[in-house]
């Protein structure tokens, strides 16, 4: 009687287990998703006339974010580059790029968190939900020389 209880409870156990890690695996984050599908419709506004849609660039005229290492290298410079432009020759994937990126300063950091994690989880970056609080302190730099160039 109690070791068949006992193994009642091990297989109660295992199946809540169980459905606990499926669901923790297939329930997306919310927030999450909302920022990749609005990122996704800003990035096509504002950024995928240059960029192309696929992210693939132009040629040597616009560089490709899919993929790209400067990205991965250069988390700050990408957003201070969207809202106050990025200008001087860079580096991307071996190529160089030496047209200027206009900003858009209008962006808030809510749109801007929205972009950036629509551009860091497309195309193979897997950078995970990128916060809007987060901005704030981000773009204090940005005001800094360093990244007027
Ligand atoms: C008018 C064309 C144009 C638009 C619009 C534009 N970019 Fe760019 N972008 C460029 C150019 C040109 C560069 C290279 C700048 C340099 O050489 O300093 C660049 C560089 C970049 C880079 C760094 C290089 C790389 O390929 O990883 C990222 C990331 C980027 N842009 C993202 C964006 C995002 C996001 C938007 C929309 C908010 C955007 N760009 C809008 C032209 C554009």
């Amino acid at each position: 009687m109690k070791s068949k209880s006992g193994k009642f409870l091990l297989a109660r156990l295992a199946i809540a287990l169980l459905v606990g890690i499926m669901a923790s695996c297939n329930t997306p984050d919310p927030k999450f998703q909302q920022y990749l599908v609005e990122g996704e419709q800003l990035y096509l506004v504002h950024c995928s006339n240059c960029h192309q849609k696929d992210g693939r660039g132009l040629r040597r005229v616009y560089p490709p974010l899919a993929p790209s290492d400067y990205m991965d290298q250069n988390f700050e410079k990408v957003i201070c580059g969207m809202k106050y432009g990025l200008q001087g020759e860079i580096s991307v994937n071996g190529n160089s790029y030496v047209q200027a990126m206009p900003g858009v300063p209008s962006l808030t950091e809510l749109e801007l968190a929205e972009i950036a994690t629509y551009i860091y989880n497309s195309w193979g970056h897997q950078r995970g939900l990128i916060e809007s609080k987060s901005m704030a302190a981000l773009l204090d730099s940005c005001a800094r020389p360093r990244y007027r160039r």
